[in-house]
Order: C-alpha cells, then structure tokens, then sequence
C-alpha cells in the first residue's frame, strides 16, 4: 500500500453533503481547562476546507481511556467551547455519539455549520472496532474523513470501521504528516539522525531496530540509556532500568550497526532522589553515587549530541532526554530543543513530551514538522501500515 495513493478531500465533491470527521482532540485537560489546543487547531484546515466547500461537518474523537464508560471528566464539551472560539462560530455538541441525540443533531444540521459528538470510547464497541457501532456512526452522513492522525494506528469503529460504510478519504492533516513522515522513511536527506528518548525502552524497542537500520546516527537519551548503560557493565544504582530489557540491549549493543551508530550518554545528571528539589551533580555512568539516580544527559553529552545533529539532513526526535518537568533536569532536553531550532536540517518532532519541550524552550516555530502523533509517528517510521490510513479509499 502507498500512502500517497490514498484519496484526499480535495480528490471529491462534498458540496451540500454531510461528513463525519475523525479528528483527534484527545488534548490535555483539567479541571474543565484545556492546556494544550495544538490537536484542535491542527484540525481546523480540514474544517474550514469542508464548510468552504458547502458541507455540514460532524466531528467525531476520542478523548482519554475511559475503557467503554462515561466518564464526566473525559467529556469533549469543553473542547466544543475552544473549537468555537477557535473558528469563531457556534459548533454544536451531541451528548452522545450514536443514538437519537446524534442521528437528530445530524439530520438537521445545515451545510457550513460543526457538530462535535460526545467521546467515541464512552461505548465499549468503539475499541472493539464493533460492526454495527460502525455502522450506526457512517449513518450520520454521507461521506467519512479520516484526519486523527495520532488515532490513526489504532483499528478502532470510528477509524477502520466506520470506512467499510460510506465513502472515506483522508483529511489535509492526514496528508500533510504523511508528506513529512513518509520522507524520513522514504528518501531522508542525509545524514540522517534520530534521538530517542523517553522513560522505557519497552515502548519502543521496534523502533530502535527498524530506526537503526536506516539513519546514519541513533542518540539515546532519558530514561531509556540507563538500560542501555547497564546493559554495557555500569551501575546503575537506583536509576530506572528495565531488567527484562537487558539481554536485548545487550545483543543490540553487539551489532555492527549499534557500534557504528549508536550513541549513548557519556555524562549524567544524578539526583539522591526523585524530586524537584533533590541533591544533584554531573557524574560519568561509572561514577553514579550509591544509592543516587540519573535523571538527565549531562553536558557533556548535550555538546555530543549537538555535534552530532548540527550537519545533518534530516532529524527525528521522539521523547524528551531527561525528566524535563522539574527544572534541574530539563537542560538536555532543552539543549536537544536548541540544537534542532538551529540545524538547517530538516526536524521531525512527535510525542506529546518532546512537544511540550520545544514549546517549553520557545523554539516550536523553528521545527519543520510537529507531528501531532506520538504512537502514530512512531509506528509509521517504523515502517508499519497505520490502520486507519489503510482503510481510505485508493485514488
Ligand atoms: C494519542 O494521544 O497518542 C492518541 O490520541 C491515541 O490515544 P490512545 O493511545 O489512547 O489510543
């Protein structure tokens, strides 16, 4: 399957036709307030293509994992109220997203106005991917648009399902993270480096070993280097390390192309506990105090890892360097967020931390491509087929 074959709303007529979009706006909220609206406003192109082009668009997402219940804090009410100030016109909201509700909400929606409908996962069939949930979700319209990029690996009803129904093409996100993903998968201008960071290996060991095989240079930072760093011989004291991980990481680290390629943290930032306000120093892998922990690259390792991104052609990063939150042991992430700003490379970031970092050092404006996909980028450059990408009608 090419992605690139994959039917577009520019490739079809939706004048005076309903359409059900997928969006993501699984965004971070509490208390009611939304802290991060990029996934509502990376939907609005599509929205605003849609009722330009005379259609009633019925918005349709996840929001967080209720597991099949209603949960009165995981209602998209409040996200209703943003996307209406953020398209500055009324969009109205269905408590539910099947049932009398929606299918009446639908039915007299008019062309050029929104509909959101209640969180898809308060039903249980939706993560089923149950055929008549499908079902009862395409017959609130004419024509289904896929653009929840970040759900797009997941072969839920309202992303897979829901295309065997009506006519399903992709949305302008879809298109535009396939356009920049696809080229660090297909024909990245090199060299081409990806950093890796984040607390678990496990999450993410596919990966590495599809990554490695296609870059030019694999950094490993955050939690996910204690394990490698054991696995090489130090001691890790009471870092987090992934025991069952070891023996992969060791084979890894025996290959030619993790000798050629990788690399790892050659200082760290250790603390005596996990705290905000905890004791810390800058000590090499084999110097970490007893007892103590890494929580950061040190700087040693930021200026490598600088050195390393600054003459390439393309860069990737997923996953911050260091537990970034609390303020002592956010320099390697906010140095990697530098670095990438500066480089005339092309940069590719996704994953919900590694995007709050670069906000959190003022130099989102300076990266190329923000995905709003954390699983999604991640299993797309690992070269696998996204469900809901697949199930698009071919051009
Ligand atoms: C995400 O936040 O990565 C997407 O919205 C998918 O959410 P999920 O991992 O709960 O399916």
């Amino acid at each position: 399957m090419s992605y690139l074959e994959k039917q577009s709303i520019t490739d079809i007529d939706v004048s005076g036709k309903k359409v059900l979009v997928r969006v993501d706006f699984n965004v971070p909220i509490k208390d009611g307030v939304i802290k991060d609206d990029t996934r509502i406003a990376a939907a609005v192109p599509t929205i605003n293509y849609l009722l330009q082009h005379g259609a009633g668009v019925i918005l349709m997402s996840h929001l967080g994992r209720p597991k099949g219940q209603v949960k009165p804090e995981l209602t998209l009410a409040p996200v209703a109220a943003r996307l209406s100030e953020i398209l500055d016109m009324p969009v109205e909201f269905s408590q539910d997203c099947i049932g009398s509700e929606a299918e009446n909400a639908a039915a007299s929606l008019d062309c050029g106005k929104v509909l959101l409908l209640e969180n898809l996962r308060f039903h249980p069939e939706e993560e089923k991917n149950d055929p008549e949930f499908a079902c009862a979700l395409a017959s609130l319209a004419d024509i289904y648009v896929n653009d929840a990029f970040g759900a797009a690996h997941r072969s839920h009803a309202s992303t897979e399902g829901v295309a065997r129904y009506i006519p399903a093409v992709g949305g302008l996100l879809i298109a535009k993270e396939i356009k920049a993903l696809g080229m660090a998968i297909s024909e990245p201008v090199r060299p081409y480096i990806a950093i890796i960071g984040g607390a678990k290996i496990s999450d993410k060991i596919l990966v590495i070993e599809n990554l490695i095989k296609k870059v030019d240079k694999l950094l490993i930072g955050g939690g996910m280097a204690n394990t490698f760093l054991a696995a090489s011989g130090y001691n890790m004291q009471k870092s987090l390390v992934e025991e069952e991980r070891l023996s992969w990481a060791r084979e890894l680290l025996a290959t030619e192309e993790a000798k050629n390629k990788l690399l790892l943290p050659v200082d760290l930032v250790v603390a005596d506990r996990f705290a905000p306000d905890a004791e810390h120093k800058v000590c090499t892998p084999d110097y970490i105090p007893e007892g103590w922990m890494s929580l950061d690259i040190g700087p040693k390792t930021a200026e490598l890892f600088a050195e390393a991104v600054k003459n390439a052609g393309t860069i990737v990063w997923n996953g911050p360097l260091g537990v970034f939150e609390m303020d002592a042991f956010a320099n390697g992430t906010m140095a990697m967020a530098g670095a990438l700003a500066d480089s005339a490379a092309f940069t590719i970031i996704g994953g919900g931390d590694s995007i709050a970092a670069v906000h959190k050092a003022g130099v989102a404006d300076k990266i190329d491509h923000i995905s709003t996909g954390g699983g999604a980028s991640l299993e797309f450059l690992q070269g696998k087929i996204l469900p809901g990408i697949a199930a698009l009608a071919d051009k």
